[in-house]
């Protein structure tokens, strides 16, 4: 039987097996029902409740704003369209910096009251205690190192992390420390290909780049952007798989047309 077929349901015993045969990692995110469902079915490994809904959905500049509940309302949606691809969500700004107890209770929460099967926090070295206390306490999680959007205001702007020897050496720190703290998989998001490489080659659990080359363990982007739905976004590490704004236009303009000219409904379509 092939790995595929062995798949029913992805878990983090999933992920150690892929990067170990060697088998390249799908990631999208999702923040409802519909597309849940859609990426599901056509095969996807992991959705992320991303808290980049503080951007796509909710029109923000960042992901500061987004709430505990919003992650929460959002992560029910799509647990509902999911039935074999594992689901992660976000950890949102402030649901785990304050202290490690605060984070702990917060990923309980998420735990509690949706169907998830783990939850993603931003940093390293300095929240490796906090992923100890949730991943003791039976909760994956996904660590999110690198370019880290819930520090922009730190960083000062989203360009690539770790250029220099001395960033670089950092984010390799961060890496490992979220690895020994018993995390199941990290994201690492714009950063050198070379750099991703070397941390993927360093640590034991499977890497997940978003603008991070091509030898990490997998790969993640935000669905719009790669839906060509986030229209005024083009990083270059976002290849478009589709050109769905165009596409919702264009039938928009179908249906005013047609409800303008009197030709919709039909007979077929009225009772
Ligand atoms: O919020 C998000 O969608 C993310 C991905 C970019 C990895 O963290």
């Amino acid at each position: 039987m092939s790995t595929e077929k062995e798949i029913k349901r992805v878990t983090t015993k999933t992920f150690q097996l892929l990067k170990k045969k060697g088998i390249k990692i799908t990631a999208l995110t999702a923040y409802d029902f519909i597309t849940a469902k859609i990426l599901d079915e056509a095969g996807i490994d992991l959705v992320l409740v991303g808290d980049s809904l503080g951007n796509v959905f909710q029109g923000n500049e960042t992901t500061l704003p987004v709430t505990m509940d919003e992650m929460i309302y959002h992560t029910k949606a799509v647990t509902k369209g999911v039935n074999r691809a594992m689901v992660v969500v976000d950890m949102p700004f402030m649901s785990y910096q304050l202290s490690v107890d605060e984070g702990f209770r917060n990923a309980g929460r998420i735990m509690k009251e949706t169907s998830a099967g783990g939850v993603k926090l931003e940093g390293g070295e300095r929240i490796a205690e906090t992923i100890s206390k949730i991943t003791e306490a039976g909760i994956p999680v996904m660590g999110h190192i690198g370019l880290t959007p819930q520090s922009i205001h730190q960083f000062g702007s989203y360009r690539e992390r770790g250029r220099t020897k001395e960033e670089g050496s950092e984010i390799l720190k961060d890496a490992k420390a979220v690895a020994d703290a018993g995390a199941f998989s990290i994201v690492l998001e714009k950063i050198p290909a070379a750099l991703a490489k070397e941390i993927t080659e360093s640590i034991n659990i499977p890497t997940i780049g978003i603008g991070a080359g091509i030898y990490c363990d997998g790969q993640i982007l935000v669905t719009p952007d790669m839906l060509g739905l986030n229209v005024d976004f083009h990083p270059r590490f976002v290849r478009l798989y589709a050109n769905l704004a165009d596409e919702i236009t264009k039938a928009v303009k179908s249906y005013i047309e047609d409800i303008k000219a009197v030709r919709f409904p039909s007979n077929e379509e009225s009772y």
